[in-house]
């Protein structure tokens, strides 16, 4: 496995494995890796020659007030997660490779990254499309993989590539869960004992839901209610937004029909968790 750290040489490299006819797996990631990120490692080791793995905390798509600082960055580790994995290159720049001074050109997705985390986390969307395109742009994927787990943020990177005609197709593979039904995530690292136990609610209310979904209501407030429920009796818990969507534009239902997903943001003690479901009615 090799690390490189320059973009020049990423680019480099890169071009000369599209002109040997290589198929390039990409694998965008900002590190801490776990079983979600090695998933999407194995996948793309599965049907492509290469496996490109981007380790990169990337200061844009963090808001002021948020984490980038305090993220945990455990490289060595994350190379061994990669190798074991299938990953063959590691490209992990720092900042001043991808944004060197004077960088003033960024992407901006319209409607869908307008909701949910893009209205709470402003500027966000804009952060993440802009690395997305950079990192696709050095490391010419044929397929590029992305969690499920980060709904909203596939549906944006799907659409990016589409509007920008990108030459390569996206993959957005299930997300992977703790057996306690806890989505994996590198914040979940934050997590007390009792917090980690309690955030078991969020799977456990999106798991009612679909159930309510299959039993035959159709109703999006009744769905949306219980969940809410739910959630709240695990104390340490602060909801910030809870929907059905359509799970192709993101617009929020009142009647569920065709292809649905269940939203959540929430808190648990100091950290926020993201998760979602999706549910075909039929
Ligand atoms: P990061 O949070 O490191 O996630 C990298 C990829 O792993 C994303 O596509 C994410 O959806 C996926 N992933 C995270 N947890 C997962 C889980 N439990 N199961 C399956 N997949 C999971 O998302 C980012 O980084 C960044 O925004 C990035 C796209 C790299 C741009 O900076």
């Amino acid at each position: 496995m090799t690390v490189i750290r320059s973009a020049k040489q990423m680019a480099l490299v890169a071009r000369r494995l599209r002109a040997q006819g290589k198929a390039i797996g990409v694998v965008p990631t900002m590190g801490a890796l776990h079983e979600g990120h090695a998933s999407l490692i194995r996948a793309a080791a599965v049907r492509n020659d290469v496996v490109i793995v981007t380790i990169f905390v990337n200061p844009l798509q963090f808001g002021p007030s948020e984490d980038f600082a305090r993220y945990p960055r455990p490289f060595t580790r994350d190379l061994r997660v990669a190798r074991a994995a299938g990953a063959a290159i590691i490209f992990s720049p720092d900042a001043h490779e991808l944004y060197p001074e004077g960088f003033q050109t960024t992407i901006d997705v319209g409607a869908l990254a307008r909701r949910w985390e893009g209205q709470r986390r402003s500027g966000h969307f804009r952060g993440v499309a802009t690395v997305v395109t950079l990192l696709f742009e050095l490391t010419q994927p044929t397929h590029a993989y992305f969690g499920q787990k980060d709904y909203q943020q596939a549906r944006v990177i799907q659409q990016l590539v589409r509007d920008l005609h990108l030459p390569l197709t996206v993959h957005v593979l299930p997300t992977v869960r703790e057996p306690n039904g806890l989505a994996m995530s590198s914040r979940n690292a934050y997590l007390s004992a009792q917090e980690r136990a309690q955030a078991a609610v969020l799977y456990q209310a999106l798991t009612l839901a679909r159930a309510r979904i299959r039993a035959g209501e159709r109703r999006a407030q009744p769905l949306l209610a219980s969940m809410r429920r739910l959630i709240r009796r695990a104390p340490q818990t602060r909801i910030d937004y809870l929907a059905i969507v359509d799970a192709v534009t993101l617009e929020p239902v009142s009647r569920l029909r065709r292809r649905m997903a269940i939203l959540l943001a929430v808190r648990v003690g100091p950290t926020r968790l993201i998760d979602n479901l999706l549910v075909d009615v039929s």
